[in-house]
C-alpha cells in the first residue's frame, strides 16, 4: 500500500520535498503549468473541518481546491455527531469513504494526529495549538519572491513564542536561515522545541529585547499576543506590551527589511498601523499566498502519483 501523504507538520518533511511543493505553488501562481498540472484534482473532493473561526484558511483552501478542479465540503463539529460524541476516528474512516482529503484545524494538536491515524486519506494540518505549517509555507514563498532565498538570512519573531512561531522553528531548521526569538521568558515556544532544533543543529538565537534582536534582520515577524487557544483573562498583555513593531523598532532593522503577520492583526497591540500599513509590509502578499503555496501542497497530498 502507498503511503497516505499526511501534511500534519513541517519537521516531518526533507527539505527539499518542501521546496518542491513551493517550486509547483509557484509554477501555478505564474500560470506556467501544464493542462494535467492545472486541473490536477479534477473529481476529487476536500472535506474541511474547522472547531476554530477562519477566514483565510478557509477561503484560500476552498478556492484553491476548485481552481484545481476539485470541490471541498466544508464542516464545523457543532454540525456534525463528533459535536455529540462521535469520535474521531470513526470520523475519520467515515469521511475517507466519502472524500480525497481532509484539512482540518483543530483545538489542539492530538486531534489532528488522531484524524490523521485513521483516515485512509491524506490530512493537512490547518492550524493547532501547536503549530500553523501552510502559513509558514507561505511566509517562506512570499518572503522568497521579495527578497530572493531565505537560505543564510536572518528573521526575528516578536511577541508570544506561539504555534506560528513554532512552526517558523521548524522552517529555519529546514530552510536553514536564522532565528531570533524574542519574546519574553514566560511566553518562549516549548522547551522540547527548542531542544529538537538544537539537536538537529538550527540556528536559533533567543534575544530577550527586541531592539538587540532585530538589529541585522532582514525578516521581522510577529502575530496577535491572544491566540484563539489562550485562556481568557490570561494577562498576557503586560509582558508583552514592550513587543510591539513599531517604526522604532523596525529602523533598528535592517534597511531592507521586511515586516510579515499571518493576520488577523490587532492594530495598536502587537503592530503599530504605520508599520502594517507601511512599505516594509508583506501581510497581503502572505494572505494571497495562503492560496498558491496550499495548492502546491494539495497538489503533492492528493494529486496523481
Ligand atoms: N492566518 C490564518 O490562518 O488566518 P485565518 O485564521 O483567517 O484562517
Ligand atoms: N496564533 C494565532 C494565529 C491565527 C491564524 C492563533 O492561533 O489564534
Amino acid at each position: 500500500m502507498q503511503e497516505i501523504r499526511h501534511f500534519l507538520d513541517l519537521h516531518h518533511f526533507e527539505p527539499a520535498l518542501l521546496q518542491q511543493m513551493l517550486d509547483q505553488s509557484i509554477k501555478l501562481k505564474q500560470g506556467q503549468t501544464s493542462p494535467a498540472e492545472h486541473n490536477a484534482l479534477a473529481g476529487q473532493s476536500l472535506a474541511m473541518i474547522f472547531e476554530r473561526p477562519s477566514t483565510r484558511t478557509r477561503v484560500s483552501f476552498e478556492v484553491g481546491m476548485k481552481q484545481l478542479g476539485g470541490d471541498v465540503v466544508i464542516l464545523s463539529p457543532s454540525d456534525m455527531q463528533l459535536g455529540r460524541g462521535e469520535t474521531i476516528a470513526d470520523t475519520a474512516k467515515v469521511l475517507s469513504r466519502y472524500v480525497d482529503g481532509i484539512v482540518i484545524r483543530a483545538k489542539t494538536e492530538r486531534t489532528v494526529l488522531e484524524l490523521a491515524r485513521h483516515a485512509t486519506v491524506p490530512v493537512i494540518n490547518g492550524l493547532t495549538d501547536k503549530s500553523h505549517p501552510c502559513q509558514v509555507m507561505a511566509d517562506i514563498m512570499t518572503f522568497e519572491e521579495h527578497r530572493g532565498p531565505i537560505k543564510g538570512k536572518v528573521a526575528t519573531w516578536v511577541g508570544d513564542g506561539n504555534n506560528v512561531a513554532a512552526s517558523w522553528i521548524h522552517a529555519a531548521v529546514l530552510f536553514g536561515f536564522e532565528l531570533r526569538l524574542s519574546c519574553p521568558e514566560p511566553l518562549l515556544p516549548d522547551a522540547a522545541l527548542l531542544d529538537w532544533a538544537r539537536q538537529e543543529k538550527g540556528n536559533i538565537k533567543i534575544i530577550t529585547d527586541p531592539r538587540d534582536a532585530v538589529k541585522g534582520s532582514h525578516c521581522i515577524v510577529t502575530d496577535t499576543w491572544v491566540s484563539m487557544h489562550n485562556a481568557e483573562g490570561e494577562d498576557r498583555h503586560s509582558l508583552l506590551q514592550t513587543y510591539q513593531v513599531n517604526e522604532a523598532l523596525m529602523a533598528l532593522a535592517e534597511q531592507e527589511a521586511v515586516f510579515m503577520h499571518c493576520l488577523p492583526a490587532h492594530r495598536g497591540e502587537e503592530v503599530s498601523d504605520a508599520v502594517i500599513d507601511g512599505p516594509q509590509s508583506l501581510v497581503f502578499d502572505e494572505a494571497e499566498n495562503r492560496l498558491h503555496a496550499q495548492k502546491g501542497i494539495l497538489s503533492w497530498a492528493l494529486g496523481k502519483r
